[in-house]
């Protein structure tokens, strides 16, 4: 998945590269700049010593010594001063120039944090979406995975709106599910109290499973051979098709479902390839496709949305509003501790 999003400590992440949130002089400091120099040892700000500082908004790249990772990428953010300043802008050339700088350098694998988002002030929130949108706009481009690193889960919030709305609709959703009404225990109750005449209980149990079946099951092939010829168009059949109807090209496709280029290729050379549910969804999202359509995909691959999941929950409630913003979802999906789309 190129753009994930990871509650962890930078320092431990095995990657490429990771960027620090430095300050000008590039001389160390507290927060997550003092945490990157203390794990990569007194080497670090020997190295840093020679770079003669960093402007606001630029980035210069240095060993990672004892790191796990081969460089730290050094980037100044700017110091929020109510959004009057240019601040976004700045913020915007910190990931950029670093992401620059990450390819240069060949890294295929980036973490950063939030830049900004501490002792200079930027509201997490606004960081969290400069970063998200900036990130996945570099990486319609290019083949790279980044991470975002949310160190302070307490700290952390999408915007309380949204969260609220979110949380509402789970709320309501959920509980449509989750409430055995009295009325439906009393019906079911007496249903079950009633003796029926023996043959009159055979034909309900018929019908009843008649019913149930699924209108293939009603039409039934007269062989096992008619039922494997009359197999349906797969997932990996339908996603290509879908893609097509679209007019998108495959790239388009999976850079926003924010799906890597290796798997998508396997799905598309195997016809019969079975996706995970969080896969299949960001497909479906990326497409666009309404909630109808999003749930015959789903089918397809052997999944349902149900009312019972949160996680399916906050999907269809981004889908109903159009929104089908894979990055913003996960956002949301993380802020509710959810499996992230893509994953
Ligand atoms: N791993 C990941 N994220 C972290 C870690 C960590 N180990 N530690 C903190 N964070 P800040 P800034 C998060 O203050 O706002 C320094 O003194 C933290 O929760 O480190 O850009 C520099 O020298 C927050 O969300 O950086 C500068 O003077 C984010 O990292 C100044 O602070 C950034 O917080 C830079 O301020």
């Amino acid at each position: 998945m190129p753009l994930q999003i990871v509650r962890n400590d930078i320092t431990k992440m095995e990657v490429d590269a990771i960027v620090n949130a430095a300050k000008k002089t590039l001389l160390g400091g507290g927060g997550v700049d003092g945490c990157i120099h203390r794990a990569a040892g007194p080497e670090l700000l020997e190295e840093c010593r020679k770079l003669g500082g960093c402007e606001t908004g630029d980035a210069k790249i240095t060993k990672g010594y004892k790191l796990p990772c081969k460089y730290v990428i050094h980037t100044v953010g700017p110091i929020w001063r109510g959004g009057f300043g240019g601040e976004r802008k700045k913020l915007v050339s910190c990931y950029k120039t670093s992401l620059r700088i990450a390819k240069e350098n060949k890294c295929e694998t980036v973490a950063f944090p939030l830049i900004s988002s501490g002792v200079y002030g930027y509201p997490k929130d606004k960081a969290l979406r400069v970063a998200v949108d900036t990130i996945s706009e570099f990486l319609t481009e290019n083949d790279m995975t980044v991470y975002i690193v949310i160190f302070d889960r307490k700290a952390y919030t999408i915007g309380t709106k949204l969260f609220k709305d979110i949380a509402r609709y789970i709320d309501d959703n959920y509980a449509d599910e989750h409430t055995d009404k009295f009325a439906e225990k009393r019906r079911r109750i007496r249903i079950n109290e009633i003796e029926y005449p023996e043959d009159m209980m055979a034909d309900m149990a018929y019908m009843a499973e008649a019913a149930a079946a699924p209108k293939a099951l009603r039409n039934m092939p007269l062989s096992l051979e008619d039922a494997v010829e009359d197999v349906d168009e797969s997932f990996s059949e339908m996603l290509l098709r879908k893609i097509d109807e679209k007019g998108m090209t495959d790239a388009q496709c999976y850079k926003k479902a924010n799906i890597d280029r290796r798997l998508f290729s396997k799905i598309r050379s195997d016809r019969l390839y079975k996706p995970s549910k969080p896969t299949a969804i960001a497909f479906a999202l990326a497409l666009e496709l309404s909630l109808e359509e999003t749930k015959n995909m789903l089918m397809k691959a052997g999944f349902a949305l149900s009312r019972s999941s949160k996680f399916d929950i906050i999907i269809e409630y981004f889908i109903k509003r159009k929104n089908y913003n894979v990055f913003e979802i996960n956002e949301a999906l993380f802020a509710f501790d959810q499996s992230l789309l893509g994953a």
